[in-house]
């Protein structure tokens, strides 16, 4: 492109199918059911059933789902599930389970399920069963795992392992990294694991500083073994151990990777052999439960990562097998819908009320951003409806003293996910109990706000209530439960995904951005003027001019 734009296009047709959507009986009668809940409250539903705290939670292996707290009634759950039905949810759900090409633009089955699916199960990937395939390389990566955790395996100076470096982005960096932060504390191997994603110097270097090449080993990460990033980084790793080492067979003691594709890893100098396999029908943000979760392996134990595989799994048959009304994922992603179609909420927060989940907002956006992010359907025509909310969130306390404000007393609804566990793997009970008793107030005040007072209350310290949230409750934070928890938020996704008609395992939107960088970083460092339009050449020639003195 020159410096002239592009003219906008027309914009999609709707598709037959989107429009059916928003025509059908039940999508109408969800729009009627609507306005007559907006005459009434939460805390009058509560009043009308006092049970409605019990009814409507559901708990399942120990894992709790809470959604009273959320506008529906009986009638809305009726019609979501009714929803579900006519659009041929229990279908969906079957043929990705089944390994059917259900990543229709990339010709591709969405197989997660299979990588923690048990090994006598048969899963068939164009004629052949995976699971045998997806034990070989468990078996592989724990008798590596051992290995490093022993002490057997030995870097080029004959020290054993210290440190794991997780290289990769995205799905191949926030899995990991944010299951190594809640589980962490479980490490007894006396081996830590960083990870480095960003392609910013500032991420990588202050890392390095602080390593013994002797006892680092570099997992590089990445499905397709093309990321800029993760590739840039990788290099710069393997320059620092080389310049610090000077031996250049150290790479084979120091470095392993993870990816689909042997030869990209070959052609970066990483013997195939250290390389760990995984497959197309993985999505990259649905990939820590494949070889992408070795550093979590290395530092926890093969028999933790067999119980993060183990607490997905429980989800996985509860998702396949349960009615829609008693199913938690199923139930998670048609309230999400009834709050983004219905009740006008933009995003959705998460609100882990434990520290060691810091991560899994940031997780948790990639996965339903990047999945549900789109605008077209599985046909390509446009979609008649809103999809994706924004993702964000933080953990409790620190985002009551930041945005809660905005929660409580803000002009758009913001549905809410509180998470909490409910016995912390320390003994400082005066902490944990004002944790949680922050979190049970903070989905108190948001439904009911302050009633009893409201009117004496002067308007600026009224809180109005009837916002909605649900509130997740986890015995403990072990890596069976947060397998089920993230396994349920994949499926509340799927669940999404499906009755929009997004096909959520591509993420074609990503794309352009990244060719635009390489076409930019080719013309930065030229002298000619840049032929981009004339903000973005600007941009370009301050950077040169100032940026790179
Ligand atoms: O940014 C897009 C993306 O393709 C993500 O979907 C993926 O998780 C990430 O980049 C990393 O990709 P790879 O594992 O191929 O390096």
């Amino acid at each position: 492109m020159s410096a002239a734009l592009p003219h906008s296009r027309p914009p999609r047709e709707v598709s037959p199918a989107a429009a059916a959507l928003t025509d059908s009986p039940v999508w109408r009668d969800l729009s009627a059911h609507r306005a007559e809940l907006a005459t009434t409250s939460l805390a009058r539903l509560f009043e009308i059933n006092p049970r409605r705290g019990i009814d409507m939670s559901i708990e399942r292996d120990g894992m709790v789902l809470d959604y009273s707290k959320n506008l529906v009634t009986d009638q809305t759950i009726r019609l979501l599930t009714r929803l579900a039905t006519d659009r041929g949810l229990g279908e969906g759900i079957a043929a990705m389970f089944a390994g059917d090409r259900v990543n229709t633009t990339e010709d591709r089955a969405a197989l997660h399920t299979a990588l923690r699916a048990d090994a006598s199960a048969s899963v068939p990937v164009d004629g052949e069963n995976v699971i045998p395939a997806v034990h070989a390389v468990l078996n592989r990566m724990s008798d590596f795992a051992d290995r490093v955790r022993s002490g057997e395996w030995r870097g080029a100076t004959g020290r054993a392992v210290r440190t794991v470096v997780n290289i990769g982005i995205g799905g191949s960096d926030l899995g990991p990294a944010m299951a190594y932060h809640a589980l962490r504390e479980r490490a007894r191997s006396g081996i830590d694991a960083r990870y480095v994603s960003n392609i910013d110097g500032h991420d990588i270097i202050p890392v390095l500083r602080d390593l013994d090449p002797e006892t680092t080993l570099f997992v590089v990460c990445s499905k397709t073994f093309t990321t800029v990033e993760t590739l840039t980084n990788a290099r710069t790793a393997r320059r620092w151990l080389l310049d610090r080492l000077g031996d250049p067979d150290a790479v084979g003691r120091h470095f392993v990777a993870v990816s689909t594709d042997a030869e990209k890893v070959s052609a970066f100098g990483i013997d195939p052999a250290n390389m760990f396999e995984f497959w197309d029908w993985v999505g990259g943000r649905y990939s820590v439960w494949s070889a992408i979760g070795l550093s979590l392996m290395i530092v926890l134990g093969p028999d933790a990562f067999e119980d993060l595989l183990a607490g997905a799994r429980t989800v996985d048959d509860h998702f396949r097998t349960a009615p829609f009304e008693q199913n938690l994922p199923v139930l998670l992603g048609l309230l999400g819908i009834w709050h983004r179609n219905f009740q006008g909420a933009q995003s959705h927060a998460v609100l882990p009320y434990d520290q060691r989940l810091a991560l899994l907002p940031a997780y948790l956006q990639q996965l339903d951003m990047e999945s549900n992010g789109k605008s077209v359907d599985r046909d390509g025509h446009r979609i008649a409806v809103d999809t994706a909310p924004i993702i964000w969130g933080a953990p409790g306390t620190n985002g009551q003293h930041a945005f809660f404000q905005m929660l409580h007393q803000g002009t758009t609804p913001t549905p809410c996910d509180f998470i909490g566990v409910l016995t912390p793997s320390h003994s400082r009970w005066e902490h944990h109990d004002l944790l949680m008793s922050n979190l049970f107030a903070q989905t108190r005040a948001l439904a009911f706000g302050d009633l009893d007072e409201f009117d004496q209350r002067p308007a600026h310290r009224s809180f109005p209530g009837n916002r909605s949230s649900n509130t997740i409750l986890l015995p403990r934070l072990t890596p069976f439960t947060l397998g089920q928890l993230v396994a349920l938020y994949e499926h509340k996704i799927f669940v999404q995904g499906w009755i929009w008609g997004v096909n959520p395992f591509d993420q074609w939107g990503v794309e352009l951005g990244k060719t635009l960088a390489d076409r930019i970083h080719g013309e930065l460092r030229s002298d000619q003027p840049p032929g981009f339009d004339s903000s973005t050449s600007q941009l370009m020639q301050r950077y040169r001019r100032v940026g790179r003195l």
